[in-house]
């Protein structure tokens, strides 16, 4: 059979709101033209995240209700830990609140130094951590910490119509050249994001695993994965790496973890969790700090900021992302959309990502320049002209100002269009790409749009925009 479908069927549903036109234009005003403001139920089709949206399965409500809520050494913790020491393969894992809560335990911990009595002195400054692409949480951790997050993506991973199997993968001679010129001693850990969130969803190979984990070993440089969607990167190794072909997500996914110190993970990613995420690693000193930190900041080391019945959740969810059936529907439903998209000439990241797909918004919309936020221009069309929400990932998300307060522009001007695990139908996705068929008729009278209020971390939150005239 040739028809990849959905390996499930539909138990329990929610009833999603349809609007007019018109009530979206003043929605939208009223959210100051920032999705992240608009009230989830004023969206007709979500496609701001695949974080912590997910739908659930049978088991994983089972696992819910039969959640142990003891505060030390639930039996839900054990499950748990018994789940993610047999897939991740690390001595040591910490349960978490979500991933961001993993970034601040492990950034806390390598850019500062601590004290006599204990305490973190002397954060940051001087500290660089390089990543193929650090995603927005992980940027803001390391800056808030003063240390310098570095992407060395290859080349291919910067041009959205370059065609490339893994075009999440590290540039190698970049990192060994980056390592030089800082000087191993202040990189206190490299990263790799498993797939390439900030670049398009995009894979990376195990050769280059392999290589980073290397480059590091060489250096004495503690090697880290960000593991959030590490299904789906398993599953693209296995379809586009020889001698992949044959082996399980699992056995995949073991020997990738397999060349890195640790990991930290988003449980609201691939382990179909609404909440939730851990920070893992074999280092015995790290092991003991991030236990501390989180007993002051998460909760007890056996539940840190979650429910008993989270870590339930996340166990069962981990043991059924690596049913290949599910990754396959997952991949193909992506690739299924942005061919829609580039049969009607819309540009977008290629080949499709993981979990999502890219608009190339500087592609799509040429007369808007960067300072006028063109991703930004079709976040707002999309959801004005069919209540679709979806997030921009480009200047907005990533620029900066140099010291005269000029931006400097993003790498790309994205929109992701995010798709949320095992939630949408086919004909849901047909109406994502009609809406944007319909837009892409007359977007030349689009328009850009201004920032009017920020804050100074992780702007693309709560930033106010007014449009342009
Ligand atoms: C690659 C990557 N790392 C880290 C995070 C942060 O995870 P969380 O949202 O659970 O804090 C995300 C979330 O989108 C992500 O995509």
């Amino acid at each position: 059979m040739k028809t990849i479908i959905e390996p499930f069927k539909i138990k329990s549903v929610e009833q999603v709101k349809f609007t007019t036109k018109e009530e979206r234009e003043k929605i939208l005003k009223k959210a100051f033209y920032n999705p992240f403001m608009i009230p989830g139920e004023d969206v007709l089709i979500d496609l701001l995240t695949d974080s912590g949206t997910s739908a659930m399965s049978a088991k994983q409500w089972a696992g819910i209700l039969d959640g142990d809520e003891s505060y030390a050494g639930s039996k839900s913790y054990f499950r748990f830990e018994k789940v993610t020491k047999k897939i991740f393969g690390f001595k040591h894992i910490i349960p978490v609140h979500q991933g961001r809560a993993a970034e601040r335990i492990l950034f806390t911990n390598l850019l500062s130094d601590l004290d006599s009595n204990g305490r973190y002195v002397n954060a940051g400054e001087g500290r660089y951590i390089p990543n193929n692409n650090h995603f927005d949480t992980t940027r803001a951790n390391i800056e808030f910490n003063n240390g310098t997050a570095v992407d060395l993506v290859i080349e291919e991973g910067k041009h959205p119509s370059v065609i490339h199997p893994f075009k999440g993968n590290m540039d190698l001679e970049k990192l060994e050249n980056f390592i030089k010129k800082v000087g191993a001693k202040n990189i206190p850990v490299c990263m790799i994001t498993i797939t390439n969130n900030t670049g398009g969803g995009q894979p990376v190979s195990m050769e280059n695993i392999k290589a980073v984990s290397r480059i590091c070993k060489k250096y004495k440089i503690k090697f880290f994965i960000d593991a959030c969607r590490f299904a789906e990167n398993a599953y693209f190794i296995k379809m586009r790496e020889k001698g992949f072909e044959k082996k399980s997500v699992l056995e995949i996914t073991q020997e990738m973890f397999s060349y890195a110190d640790g990991c930290t993970m988003s449980a609201k990613k691939d382990a179909f969790a609404n909440i939730g995420g851990f920070i893992a690693m074999n280092d015995e000193e790290l092991y003991m700090q991030s236990k501390n930190l989180l007993i002051i900041t998460e909760g007890f080391e056996t539940y840190g900021g979650l429910a008993g019945r989270d870590m339930e959740a996340i166990a069962q969810g981990l043991e059924e992302i690596l049913e290949e059936s599910y990754l396959q529907y997952r991949l193909r439903s992506t690739e299924y959309l942005g061919e829609k998209l580039l049969e009607n000439n819309i540009p977008i990241i290629q080949p499709p990502g993981g979990h999502a797909i890219y608009v190339d918004a500087k592609g799509f919309l040429p007369h808007i320049p960067p300072e006028q936020y063109p991703g930004q221009a079709v976040v707002c069309e999309i959801y004005k002209s069919g209540g679709i929400r979806a997030v921009e990932i480009g200047s907005v998300m990533f620029g900066q100002y140099d010291k005269k307060g000029k931006l400097i522009p993003a790498e790309m001007e994205l929109v992701r269009l995010a798709i949320p695990r095992r939630v949408y139908t086919q004909s849901h996705i047909d109406y994502v790409a009609e809406v944007f068929i319909e837009m892409a008729k007359s977007k030349k009278k689009i328009k850009g749009y201004r920032i009017i209020e920020e804050p100074k971390f992780l702007r693309h939150f709560t930033a106010k925009f007014a449009p342009l005239k």
